[in-house]
Parts: C-alpha cells; sequence; structure tokens
C-alpha cells in the first residue's frame, strides 16, 4: 500500500524538491502551505517532473480547523514539516513573527497529529543551532545555542519536540539540520526564487550573473579561512530532498528522536563561490568586499557520518553540479515562478 504524506511549507524551496523525490518513490503527498514564501506554479512544475499529482490545500499550520480536516480526511503515514519563516535578519526585526510561526506553528501541528494517531514527525532544523562551533566539522553531539531570534525558534523547537519524545516515545522524529542548502533541480524546472533581496548567498550570486542586480557584497575578507571570506558547507538542495525519504524510511522502523547533519562535509569560501558560479554561467560575478555581516561566523561545515551510518544517506553532487543547476534554474526563469 502506498503511504501518504503530509508536506507542511511544500511549495518552498526545499519542500518542492522533496515533494518531487517522495512521488518518485511512489509516496502519495499532500502540500500544505500558505503561500507566504511560495507560489503555487512550483507545484505544477513538480507535477510536471514527475507526471504524478500533488494535492495542495493552502492554508495556515497555524490553523487547527484545516489540520483537523487533514488529518480526519487522510490516513497520514508521516509529516514533514518545512513551514516556517527563514530570514535571520527579519527575525530580528518581527521576533515574535518568527516565533509564532515557527514555534506555535510546530506545537500546533504536533498536538493534532498526536490526537490523530501520527507520530512519524521529520522536523527541518539548521546548522544555526550549533552557534560558533569551538572546531570543525560540526558533529550532532556539539553544543547547541542560538544568536538570533530565528535560530532560537529552531533551538527551541528542537527541546519541545525532545520533551514531547521524551513524554510519549511512540514519536519518532527526525531533527534533520541542513548546512547550506544551493543548487536547484536539474531539469531546471523548479528552484530558489526569493520574494525580495536574497538574504543567502547563492540566490544572491545568481541575480547578479543574470543582471538582476548590480554586484555581490562579500561581507568579510578577514576571516581566519584560506582566503578571508566566509566559508560554508554548500549542500545540493536534490540531495537534501533525498536525505528527506531516508528519513521517512527510518522514522517507519521506529527509531525514536535523534538529530541528523545533512551536509557534504567540507567548506567552499565566498570567492571560491563567486568563481565557480563565473565558470558555469560564463557570466561575470561583479563584487566588492564590505565590512563582516554581524552575527556571521568565519567557517562552518558538517561531520555528516551519523547520516550516512543510520539513514544510509550521503551527498552525491559537488560544486560544479551545484552551479551548472542553480545557473540552468536562474537563467531559464530570470523571474521565477512570476515568468
Ligand atoms: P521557503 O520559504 O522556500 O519554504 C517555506 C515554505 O513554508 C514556504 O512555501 C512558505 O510559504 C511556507 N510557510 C511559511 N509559514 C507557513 C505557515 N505558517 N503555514 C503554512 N505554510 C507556511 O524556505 P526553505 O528554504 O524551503 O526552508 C524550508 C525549511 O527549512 C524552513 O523551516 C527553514 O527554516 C529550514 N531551513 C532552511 C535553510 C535554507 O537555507 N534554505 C537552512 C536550514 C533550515
Ligand atoms: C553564506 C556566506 C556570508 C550573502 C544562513 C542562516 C542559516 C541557514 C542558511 C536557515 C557567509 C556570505 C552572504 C551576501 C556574502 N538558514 N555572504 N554576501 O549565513 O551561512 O546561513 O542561511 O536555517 O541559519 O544563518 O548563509 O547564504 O547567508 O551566507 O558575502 O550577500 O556568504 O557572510 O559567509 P549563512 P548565507
Amino acid at each position: 500500500m502506498t503511504a501518504t504524506i503530509l508536506v507542511t511549507g511544500g511549495a518552498g524551496y526545499i519542500g518542492s524538491h522533496t515533494c518531487v523525490e517522495l512521488l518518485q518513490k511512489d509516496y502519495d503527498v499532500i502540500v500544505l502551505d500558505n503561500l507566504s514564501n511560495s507560489s503555487p506554479e512550483a507545484l505544477r512544475r513538480v507535477e510536471k517532473i514527475t507526471g504524478k499529482s500533488v494535492t495542495f490545500v493552502e492554508g495556515d499550520v497555524r490553523d487547527r480547523n484545516i489540520l483537523r480536516e487533514l488529518f480526519g480526511r487522510y490516513t497520514f503515514d508521516s509529516v514533514i514539516h518545512f513551514a516556517g519563516l527563514k530570514a535571520v535578519g527579519e527575525s530580528c526585526q518581527i521576533p515574535l513573527d518568527y516565533y509564532d510561526n515557527n514555534v506555535s506553528g510546530t506545537v500546533i501541528l504536533a498536538q493534532e497529529m498526536a490526537a490523530h494517531g501520527v507520530f512519524n514527525l521529520v522536523f527541518s532544523s539548521s546548522a544555526t543551532v550549533y552557534g560558533d562551533p569551538a572546531s570543525l566539522p560540526i558533529r550532532e553531539d556539539f553544543p547547541l545555542s542560538a544568536t538570533n531570534p530565528y535560530g532560537r525558534s529552531k533551538l527551541i523547537i528542537e527541546e519541545i519536540l525532545g520533551d514531547l519524545y521524551k513524554s510519549d516515545n511512540r514519536w519518532n522524529v527526525a531533527l534533520l539540520r541542513y548546512f547550506n542548502p544551493a543548487g536547484a533541480h536539474k531539469s531546471g524546472l523548479i528552484g530558489e526564487d526569493p520574494n525580495d533581496i536574497p538574504n543567502n548567498l547563492m540566490p544572491y550570486i545568481s541575480q547578479v550573473a543574470i543582471g538582476l542586480r548590480e554586484k555581490l557584497s562579500i561581507f568579510g575578507s578577514d576571516y581566519p579561512t584560506e582566503d578571508g571570506t566566509g566559508v560554508r558547507d554548500y549542500i545540493h538542495v536534490v540531495d537534501l530532498a533525498k536525505g528527506h525519504a531516508c528519513a521517512i524510511e527510518k522514522l517507519r522502523t521506529g527509531c525514536g528522536l535523534k538529530a541528523w547533519n545533512l551536509g557534504v562535509g567540507n567548506g567552499h569560501s565566498v570567492l571560491q563561490m563567486v568563481a565557480a558560479f563565473e565558470k558555469a554561467s560564463e557570466k561575470p560575478v561583479p563584487y566588492q568586499l564590505v565590512e563582516r555581516r554581524p552575527g556571521d561566523i568565519a567557517a562552518c561545515w558538517a561531520d555528516p557520518a551519523l547520516a550516512k551510518q543510520d539513514l544510509n544517506w550521503v551527498a552525491e553532487k559537488g560544486l560544479t553540479e551545484i552551479m551548472a543547476d542553480a545557473w540552468r534554474w536562474q537563467s531559464t526563469n530570470p523571474k521565477g515562478y512570476r515568468d
């Protein structure tokens, strides 16, 4: 029998790529998304890629009535919870919106899951929960901390889910700590489509290369890294999506609550990213070196060994593929889903 998965935030960047992987593995997929940072066109493209249909429900994960209606209508095997706000800077301006969306949204979702006998949950956490790590690579047992409301919302949710599991061991919860998602589906049909000026490096570089923005500001050139610019673990979004399918399989074995890093296991600097993007796109990416961005750390990359051991998952795609796929998406959809 095919299993049905509820995907909150499934119209978004990582969610849409995960829907492709789930459909290709013959899961039935129901997406709940309020479209606050996404377009329904993403799901039409998911259907085009897979030749399968996605059931889309427009609504908010904090809306109990919608959740009750959904849990009443479908028998879900598991829930993947992507829905949330994710901009670090914005979270400092409107922290209560972040706690409400991210923390309250997860609490309400978990309450309705339990009320309807669904205990398998994959949660989108982030490498941001490691704060500024004392050493690299980062293992899951490193100390956790937060430096901004967005990161704190993820940390609080991890703790809430930990308390929940301690209270009722019927729960199986995968806390997936993503490093830096990048790239797009190789079809060029789905990818990252920021509503506003991008906060993150990859969409910003893409928009400079396509001519939407004049130049990239590189935040800091005096970090203790090889070339002075920040180093991160950039993971192809399709590898990340596959990690969710592996986590679902793990939950179904009754694994309890556990955190896994989803990263490649090595880092690249901002200047290396610019050079790799220029090579893939054959376009110049003008940049200026500016002050460090407050709250940034010098370097961050994962030890992904636990995910390999437990989930049988490893990132397979490297920087060349990330850049080629990001450019294919950007150059064929210069205005994202608005084209
Ligand atoms: P995204 O903004 O593209 O996707 C999030 C989706 O959730 C959007 O479609 C949005 O419309 C929806 N949404 C937001 N609040 C909602 C609500 N209250 N009810 C229903 N839908 C709602 O972001 P993404 O990059 O795909 O990230 C997905 C998840 O992964 C987020 O939880 C994010 O915090 C986490 N994450 C992202 C990154 C990253 O760099 N992209 C890194 C680590 C963790
Ligand atoms: C990467 C590198 C910047 C933009 C953030 C969140 C984290 C996670 C992923 C959700 C850094 C530099 C960036 C620019 C630049 N999100 N940069 N110019 O900061 O590692 O992580 O997104 O969970 O929680 O904090 O990613 O893409 O913003 O930055 O020089 O215009 O690029 O300083 O070194 P970051 P990023």
